[in-house]
């Protein structure tokens, strides 16, 4: 007798060549990066020793070794840590240019980048000396990578709606720089609603806005980012799946999600990766996006993210397209820079 449910689950595990190269060769943008968790060890390391900043790691296999969280704030505490090496603009640069490199493998074509300004003038370090070295490297990036950019301030939500209007203060002389504001960090127990006053003046100062929101809190925090903050994406939003409401609306209103699939096994959003919602999302119509949040604590960058769900969750070459289609659409790009993105999509699936 044929043992149908052995064979059943046997497909999803197998490696599919074609869906694979077809991952490595698509365009794609990275929607929800931070660049500060894109610090690799080795980095890490350099930068302790060039800064002389004391960490409490003897060896780079000691810092791997310590990446093991059971959820957000295990991560933040690390994550926090690590940025204590970035001291300087070529620090910064450096930081940016490593990811820049990551990305160009992976056929990155548009970069929408998150930074924590509060992680860095917190420790003395100038908003102005984090924004020019990553600018830099994101200028750089796109001579040489041909890698288009945003840059995205994220506001720390366990920190006070004032300390977040004193960033948003602070990054008023810089506004041509800057494309939008987000909201990370600590997220149960700091509902968007804290920020709302200073998003609205965000929206007013005619930034982009967009919040992690439902990634550990409950879907009323994607409401809230909706109605308080009227965010733009919503960073995660895994647990928007919870209340059939809340999904037609962000159907409706085309929203797109940023979803980072190792990230949320690697903070145990989800069990195994074959939880991972990217399929039910697609499914119902939601505009999922696959990014890699922070590529040096989670165990890979976008396209590692990209093969990780196409196995787990057997999805067609179909919906690998969707999700390259959605990076740009769901980006901050004009329409017409997108659609020459996504014509490009349309050259490597079709060849
Ligand atoms: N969630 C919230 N805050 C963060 C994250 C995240 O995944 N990464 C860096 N800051
Ligand atoms: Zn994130």
């Amino acid at each position: 007798m044929i043992d149908r449910s052995a064979s059943a689950v046997k497909p999803a595990q197998m490696p599919n060549p074609s869906r694979a190269a077809l991952i490595d060769r698509l365009p794609k943008a990275e929607l929800h990066l931070h660049i500060e968790g894109s610090l690799e060890p080795e980095l890490l390391f350099a930068l302790a020793k060039r800064n002389a900043v004391a960490i409490p790691f003897a060896s780079v296999e000691e810092v791997r070794a310590a990446y093991s969280f059971t959820n957000l704030q295990d991560f933040l505490d690390i994550y926090y840590q690590g940025m204590s090496v970035l001291q300087t603009e070529q620090d910064f640069y450096d930081l940016t240019w490593a990811y820049l490199e990551r990305a160009a493998a992976d056929t990155v074509r548009h970069v929408e980048i998150f930074f924590d300004p509060q992680g860095h003038t917190e420790r003395g370090v100038a908003f102005e000396t984090a924004l020019n070295g990553i600018e830099r490297a994101l200028i750089d990036g796109e001579a040489q990578l041909g890698i288009s950019y945003r840059i995205i301030m994220c506001f720390l939500r366990h920190l006070s709606e004032e300390d977040a209007f004193a960033t948003l203060d602070q990054a008023l002389p810089h506004l041509d720089r800057i494309d939008g504001v987000g909201l990370d960090s600590s997220e149960v127990g700091h509902p968007p609603a804290k920020f709302a006053r200073v998003f609205a003046k965000a929206r007013k100062l005619g930034l982009h806005v967009t919040a992690h929101a439902g990634e550990e809190g409950p879907p009323e925090y994607v409401y809230e980012a909706l109605d308080l903050l009227e965010v733009e994406r919503i960073d995660h939003g895994n647990r928007a799946l919870e209340d059939a409401a809340l999904v037609s609306r962000i159907v409706g209103e085309g929203l797109t999600l940023t979803v980072c699939p190792l990230s949320n096994l690697k903070l145990c959003v989800i069990k195994d990766i074959a939880a991972s919602p990217v399929k039910r999302m697609l499914d119902l119509g939601l505009k999922a996006t696959i990014n890699s949040d922070d590529p040096a604590y989670f165990g890979g960058y976008i396209n590692a993210n990209f093969h990780a769900v196409a196995e787990a969750l057997d999805l067609t070459e179909a919906e690998i397209v969707q999700l390259a289609e959605n990076s740009f659409t769901g980006s901050f790009l004009p329409v017409l820079d997108s659609a020459r993105h996504l014509a490009e999509i349309a050259e490597v699936a079709n060849g």
